[in-house]
């Protein structure tokens, strides 16, 4: 990694996944393969290669194994790549059909390496190498022609997408930052949020992940890059795509998910 985004203040999302992973139940990963297969389309992926970049916890490679398909996962963070691996052990141990390395988004030699995939995924990740426009590029390349193409990115809220930039350099500065941080938003990001869900009767999020770590990762991520939907969907069929689904969040924060083919 190089230039601007070396130089940019780095969220330690690894350690975040391996308090997640802890508390990780046969629940939770039920539901992220049923928000999976919701948001695909398709039940199983037999026969497969998915690509998932910045695998974080693991969870999503989890799913892609589980409903068949051979899986690459990689992560520019050790403790994430380390998460990733762990789940690798409990679930698929020896198993040639999942494998999970250390690289970045943002490195062409080490993604040309990779070849082609049915199924490139990247969820949560672009907008956290410092260089999003890029990283969405080089992901699309790694797309085998009629292959599906995945990826959440940050909502762009003009003027308040501006203030959680400030609030996540804010968290990086220290313990004091990350503490007074969370104390002026956890009403909010856990209070109202888990009131409001649990009215809706949605208490427990999708994907399987809990309010507290996705607060804690929602706080730090940094970098931290937004994109409005409009542009994301212009710029990615530009490079030969066509949308085939799209989940907005509206005027919430949080990511816009999108799933795209290859024409
Ligand atoms: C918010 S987490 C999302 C993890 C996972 N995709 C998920 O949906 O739960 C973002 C992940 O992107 C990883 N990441 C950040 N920059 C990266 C890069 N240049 N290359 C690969 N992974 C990167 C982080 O280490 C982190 O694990």
């Amino acid at each position: 990694m190089t230039g601007a985004a070396a130089r940019e203040v780095r969220f330690g999302f690894g350690d975040n996944w391996q308090r997640f992973l802890r508390g990780l139940t046969p629940e939770r990963i039920e539901r992220a393969e049923a928000s999976f297969r919701q948001m695909l389309g398709r039940d199983r992926l037999d026969g497969e290669r998915m690509l998932d970049i910045g695998s974080g916890s693991g969870l999503s490679s989890l799913v892609g194994w589980r409903l068949g398909a051979a899986v690459h996962s990689f992560d520019f963070d050790p403790l994430s790549v380390a998460c990733t691996a762990e789940l690798q052990r409990r679930f698929a141990a020896g198993d040639p059909r999942w494998r999970v390395e250390q690289g970045s988004a943002l490195d062409p030699a080490y993604l040309a390496r990779l070849g082609a995939f049915d199924l490139v995924y990247s969820w949560g990740v672009l907008h956290h190498t410092g260089a999003m426009w890029r990283a969405v590029e080089l992901a699309t390349q790694r797309v085998a022609p009629g292959g599906t193409f995945w990826i959440a990115l940050y909502n762009d809220q003009g003027w308040i997408s501006r203030y959680w930039h400030a609030v996540k350099r804010c968290y990086n500065t220290g313990i004091a930052g990350r503490a007074a941080m969370t104390a002026l938003h956890a009403p909010y990001l856990l209070g109202v949020r888990a009131a409001v869900r649990a009215a809706q009767g949605r208490l427990e999020l999708e994907r399987g992940m809990d309010l507290w770590h996705d607060m804690r990762d929602w706080l730090g991520g940094m970098p931290f890059e937004v994109a409005r939907p409009a542009e994301v969907t212009a710029r990615v069929e530009a490079w030969g795509f066509r949308k085939e689904r799209e989940l907005l969040c509206g005027t919430r924060h949080g990511c816009n998910e999108f799933v795209f083919r290859r024409a």
